[in-house]
């Protein structure tokens, strides 16, 4: 009896080899339902019309892309992610929990997108987390962004996020609660002359097991008037920040973002930015 529960107890493992490092990343770092909405009512507000087709650049587990086609019944999305195994997961995950009609309107693409041949153009293209500082050089990045204005109807808008603020760019991590897991976002190195910086996602376990690192991310730390200078560069006639609120009663973030000329010095920001093709 006692054999067999060792067995069992080895067959069973620990809590991070159980994990499932997807299922946590979309938990701890994403939050498709208020992003589809930003982007929605956004677009709706600036375009007085509705967008149909979206396309979600990096899109890793394709969240976004899921709730897009969730939306609406017509709504289309395109995610393009260089990584297989993230694609597959998603198709193993992901996808059968769409309804067959919802299914239908979502394509999941294995390709790098700077050689991404346009099939379609459309009214959104998200790149959200910050994805897109994996370019490194100006020239790189400027290439992605003019693929980027190609692909969007005349009236298309670009969505993206950026992070920035004296913590940014310090060595340090930063430790979230959640119920079965804390998430850790470490940022092991930055070098201030290249801007670059390495970034890692980690996971740790109430049984002191952890999935560390679970993701690492290498890139440039891309400050806001570069981005500004790069996606006018790239053609696109308006680049405008929305910055978050600040809830009076505890002094964070309330997640409410608006546009702004100026920002805040906060030690901590995050930003989305949003360049209108026309
Ligand atoms: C930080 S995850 C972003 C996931 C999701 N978009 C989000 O908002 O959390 C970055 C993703 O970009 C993908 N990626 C990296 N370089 C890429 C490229 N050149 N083209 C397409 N996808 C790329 C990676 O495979 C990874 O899944």
């Amino acid at each position: 009896m006692r054999g067999h529960r060792v067995r069992m107890a080895k067959r069973k493992g620990t809590a991070a080899e159980r994990a499932d490092k997807y299922r946590l990343y979309e938990k701890a770092v994403q939050d498709p339902e208020a992003e589809v909405e930003f982007i929605s009512t956004t677009f709706r507000r600036l375009r007085g019309r509705r967008p149909r087709r979206l396309r979600e650049d990096f899109c890793g587990t394709a969240a976004i892309c899921c709730e897009w086609v969730r939306q609406r019944r017509d709504n289309e999305a395109l995610g393009i992610d260089l990584d297989p195994e993230v694609l597959a997961w998603s198709q193993r995950h992901r996808v059968p929990k769409l309804k067959n009609g919802q299914r239908q309107r979502l394509r999941l693409l294995h390709a790098d997108v700077l050689g991404v041949q346009l099939q379609q153009i459309v009214d959104v293209i998200a790149a959200f987390n910050f994805s897109y500082w994996i370019f490194t050089d100006r020239q790189r990045m400027l290439g992605y962004f003019q693929g980027v204005c190609r692909g969007l109807t005349a009236d298309g808008l670009f969505f993206l996020d950026a992070f920035g603020g004296a913590e940014a760019v310090q060595t340090q991590k930063e430790v979230t609660r959640f119920k079965k897991f804390r998430y850790i976002w470490d940022q092991a190195e930055y070098d201030p002359i290249s801007g670059m910086q390495t970034c890692h996602i980690n996971f740790r376990f109430p049984d002191g097991s952890r999935l560390e690192p679970a993701f690492s991310y290498r890139w440039r730390v891309w400050t806001l008037p570069e981005i500004r200078e790069l996606l006018e560069e790239a053609g696109f006639s308006r680049v405008t920040f929305y910055w978050e609120g600040t809830d009076p009663g505890t002094g964070e973030g309330d997640g409410l973002y608006t546009p702004v000329e100026h920002g805040e010095a906060d030690p901590a920001w995050v930003v989305y930015i949003l360049a209108a093709k026309s």
